[in-house]
């Protein structure tokens, strides 16, 4: 039986673009890939994590480098501190943000800054930023949190 010369072509290129096609899923599923989050700051376990060391106590900590460090639970529908009571820190200062979640993935953005990182539950968004003006900046929670996440903000006070 003869097969047509374009048929074989068609055939041919068909063959390859099923090729193509596995190798891509086979790159994107074992090659280097796209980190949507930085996790730098760790990972932490959810469900315990006002057992744990650092988000038992949330808050601002002088960091041995003579920045600080700042430890945020961001949980429906607060951040703990920032909403009840402010975030306060120097000015030009390195102030690093660890932020985690107890339960739902929220979002972490200082409105006016290029501050803006996921709150994914088990991981650690670390973040760090310095501030040259005293001032006061907005927490914003931008990942839909639940019912009441337009609620979720909270406030930096940067000092002089
Ligand atoms: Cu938390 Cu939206």
């Amino acid at each position: 039986m003869e097969i047509h010369r374009f048929e074989k072509l068609w055939f041919g290129a068909s063959l390859l673009l099923i090729v193509v096609l596995i190798a891509t899923i086979v790159y994107g599923a074992v090659g280097p890939g796209v980190a949507m989050v930085d996790d730098s700051g760790g990972i932490v376990d959810p469900s315990a994590l006002t057992d744990s060391e650092n988000f038992r106590e949330p808050g601002v900590y002088e960091a041995d480098d003579g920045g600080y460090d700042v430890y945020v639970r961001a949980q429906q529908f607060a951040f703990q501190p920032g909403t009840n009571s402010p975030i306060r820190v120097p000015a030009d200062t390195d102030v690093t943000f660890y932020v985690s979640s107890p339960d739902v993935t929220h979002g972490f953005n200082l409105a006016g800054t290029n501050v803006n990182t996921m709150v994914i539950p088990g991981q650690v968004a670390e973040v760090t930023v310095n501030f040259d003006e005293p001032g006061t900046y907005h927490i914003v929670c931008n990942e839909y949190c639940g019912a009441a996440h337009h609620t979720m903000r909270g406030t930096v006070e940067v000092v002089p």
